[in-house]
């Protein structure tokens, strides 16, 4: 069993939710209050993992099967947390992961129709029963969101794509995982401004520092 000294902390949202700007600003404030941080996203933070995200992500791999992508998005979550998270979390360290566990949750097992459990199965398999001390959930409609992601200049990719009627499904599904996970995601409103936004995150972040 590990022993785990660290604070392991993500985000969520929908597509064009502000999760990364806001995890920039909240990382330069926990390191001026003297916090040893990290920052890492997923899928990717490893070179292994940013390989499957190129593969996942590339919008010309449009015959991907769902079982196909939800078992990429596992295996790259599997290197990431054994090869970065896991020894990061036996050092005092706070790290700050831009999508986890919830992502398949919300968008392979809801939206995609794999089921919430089934997909929650393969990613037992994949990282055991590490589960996040804290998830944010930034809290944007998926047409606000998607509104974000086609007028600014963050590339488009292949899950971006789908249609608006996905995007709800995947806002549905992450409803759902609020319901389901009470004590360990916390939902803050992610359409006021982002100096707001990020102080409420701080705010939700200093309970359990
Ligand atoms: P990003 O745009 O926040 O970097 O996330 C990449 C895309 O991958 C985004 O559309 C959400 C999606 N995704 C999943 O569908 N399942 C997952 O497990 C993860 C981590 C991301």
């Amino acid at each position: 069993m590990l022993i785990l000294n660290g604070k392991f902390i993500t985000f969520e949202g929908p597509e064009g939710s502000g999760k990364t700007s806001v995890i920039t600003a909240i990382q330069s404030f926990l390191e001026n209050e003297g916090y040893d941080i990290m920052v890492t996203r997923e899928p990717g933070g490893i070179k292994i993992a940013e390989e499957i995200r190129n593969i996942i992500l590339n919008k010309d791999n449009i015959e991907m099967d769902a079982h196909a992508e939800a078992l990429l998005f596992a295996a790259a979550r599997s290197q990431h947390f054994s090869e970065k998270i896991a020894p990061a979390l036996q050092e005092n360290t706070i790290i700050l992961c831009d999508r986890f566990i919830d992502s398949s949750l919300a968008y392979q097992g809801h939206a995609r129709g794999l089921g919430i459990d089934e997909v929650y199965a393969i990613n037992k398999f994949a990282i055991g029963n590490h589960l996040p001390q804290l998830t944010i959930f930034i809290d944007v409609p998926p047409s606000v969101g998607l509104q974000r992601v086609f007028s600014n200049t963050r590339k488009v990719d292949r899950l971006d794509l789908e249609t608006l009627a996905f995007h709800e499904k995947v806002y549905e599904g992450y409803k759902l995982l609020i319901d389901m996970f009470p004590e360990r995601i916390k939902t803050i409103d992610g359409t006021q401004k982002v100096e707001e936004v990020t102080q409420d995150a701080i705010n939700t972040i200093n309970k359990i520092l």
